[in-house]
């Protein structure tokens, strides 16, 4: 049976959450992740994935400009990177320097990939739709990296209010 309700408390109810990291280059040269929640894969042939961006957000602008970005599947050891990158800006620091995490050098675009993460996708970006207050950003998969470690959890957002944890990942072949 199903009961009307507002629509803050159904949705409510999609959690648990991917959590994802996007990270690209702003103008100032540093690498800036943001925490994301709201993704999703877009095509198989060519493979691609997007991401909504709030309209005000710092990432915005940066991702626009860059042209592309790293998409992280962050651990869950990185429950506390993914809150500091999700709940703070770029625009007044520099996040990665603030809070670091092991990085790798993207190979195909000018970021980085995590390197605790589950996997990491690197993008170029294809399109943008604005959707009410949020941008759409697809990005073409132009690399795509696993973590060697295969026991490593994904990070969730398990409830409301940023309660993050591990689910483990689907066995990775090949
Ligand atoms: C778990 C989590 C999920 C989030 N999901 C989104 C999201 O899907 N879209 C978005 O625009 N902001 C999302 N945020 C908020 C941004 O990460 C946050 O506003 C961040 O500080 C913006 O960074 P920037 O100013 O460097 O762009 C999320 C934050 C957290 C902690």
């Amino acid at each position: 049976m199903q009961i009307k309700k507002a629509y803050t408390q159904a949705v409510s109810r999609k959690y648990p959450e991917a959590v994802v990291i996007a990270i690209a280059k702003d103008g100032k040269g540093r690498y800036n992740p943001i925490t994301l929640g709201w993704t999703m894969i877009t095509s198989h042939k060519p493979p691609m994935m997007a991401i909504a961006v709030g309209l005000a957000r710092h990432s915005r602008a940066v991702i626009e400009e860059a042209g592309e970005f790293v998409l992280a599947f962050p651990s869950s050891t990185m429950a506390d990177a993914a809150l500091f990158y999700g709940t703070n800006s770029g625009r007044d620091m520099d996040k990665m320097q603030e809070f670091p995490v092991a990085t790798q050098p993207a190979t195909e675009v000018d970021s980085v990939l995590l390197a605790d993460a589950v996997a990491n996708f690197e993008c170029k970006l294809e399109s943008q739709l604005v959707t009410g207050d949020h941008v759409l950003f697809v990005g073409r998969i132009v690399a795509s990296h696993v973590n060697t470690d295969e026991t490593v959890k994904r990070l969730y957002t398990l409830a409301p209010g940023y309660k993050m944890g591990g689910v483990v990942a689907a066995k990775v072949d090949g």
